[in-house]
């Protein structure tokens, strides 16, 4: 059993990673006082006021830290991108020194996005990034500052769905919550991703901290689609209104950040080192429609500082 810090508790993959992870681990979640009654330990600190990744690190004496705290809004980051760089470039690069220093194994969540889009494949953890927008930049800047000053890190660059504290957070939320009610929504045909469902991530993640791995790894779902793809896919998993779903082009959105259109990344370095595939797209999307069946949605809401 190892005791694991989680920061970014409240968030949707903190949160789910910590759910996971407490089951065979003791963990200590951060917070910005977001959770109210959440199932494991909680540390509040907000990680952009000084001395808080000390205070932290010697409160919780961590075996493993696995920071998933950021500003992964990626329209925000390009609004406010000092406040971007200092969240998800400078923080990670303080906690990869502080955990060198006191052996504690780290694991930085990267993100796909790194990527502009443009290779016609599958992209390799050998392939050259490219960040496109502010959140890439500053997230591709981590990647780099936390191998720099802890080579022994893992560095996972991810793509995941799942349910959060607000109900709200995820893409797969996003599909099912209109098509409950009725109201259409666009899916784009031209943006292709591997989704991950948030618990087989977790898991994953744990996998390669018990296997003692390091370095840099993609950590995404073996299988690309389109965004409209997987909401007609969780569409039909839910027996909803497919047809409420318009194909659309990304680039007639008005998001602000622009995105990559291929984010469809390889995953045979991660399964080769755990000896072992990924869980299937299939099986990632039975299980976010088990887990509502459960009443997991409720679950994590319950959780919520009202
Ligand atoms: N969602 C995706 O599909 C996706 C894709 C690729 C990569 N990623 C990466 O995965 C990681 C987790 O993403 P997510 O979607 O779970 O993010 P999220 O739901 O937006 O959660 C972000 C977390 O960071 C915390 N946080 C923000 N500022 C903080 C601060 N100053 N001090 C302490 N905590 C702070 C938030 O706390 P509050 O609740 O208090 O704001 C929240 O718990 C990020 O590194 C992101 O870049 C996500």
């Amino acid at each position: 059993m190892a005791r694991i810090l989680i920061t970014g508790s409240s968030g949707l993959l903190g949160l789910n990673l910590a759910l996971e992870a407490m089951i065979s681990h003791e963990v200590i979640g951060v917070d910005r006082a977001m959770l109210k009654s959440a199932p494991f330990q909680i540390i509040n600190a907000d990680l952009l006021v000084e001395g808080e990744v000390e205070r932290i690190l010697e409160q919780a004496k961590p075996d493993w830290l696995i920071h998933c705290a950021a500003l992964a809004d990626l329209d925000a980051c390009e609004e406010a991108p000092d406040k971007a760089r200092r969240l998800n470039t400078d923080l990670p690069g303080a906690l990869a020194k502080t955990c060198h220093a006191r052996g504690i194994r780290m694991v930085q969540i990267s993100t796909d996005a790194v990527f502009d889009g443009t290779k016609s494949g599958v992209y390799t953890e050998e392939d050259e990034p490219r960040a496109v927008n502010v959140y890439s930049q500053t997230k591709l800047e981590a990647e780099r500052a936390v191998l720099e000053s802890d080579p022994d890190a893992i560095v996972a660059r991810v793509n995941f769905y799942g349910w959060s504290l607000a109900g709200r957070r995820s893409l797969a939320e996003f599909f099912f919550n209109n098509l409950t009610k009725n109201k259409s929504m666009s899916g784009y045909t031209n943006v292709i991703f591997c989704p991950l469902h948030a618990t087989h991530l977790a898991q994953t993640l744990l996998a390669m901290l018990r296997k003692g791995l390091h370095g840099l790894y993609h950590a995404v779902g073996p299988q690309a689609m389109s965004k409209y793809q997987f909401g007609v896919e969780i569409a039909r998993k839910f027996n909803l209104h497919e047809s409420e779903i318009s194909p659309k082009s990304i680039q007639t959105s008005s998001l602000i950040a622009r995105r990559a259109n291929n984010l469809y990344l390889s995953t045979n370095k991660l399964c080769t080192d755990l000896g072992k595939p990924l869980p299937s797209f299939s099986t990632g999307l039975d299980l976010f429609y088990t887990q509502f069946q459960q009443g997991y949605p409720q679950k994590l809401k319950s959780f919520q500082q009202s």
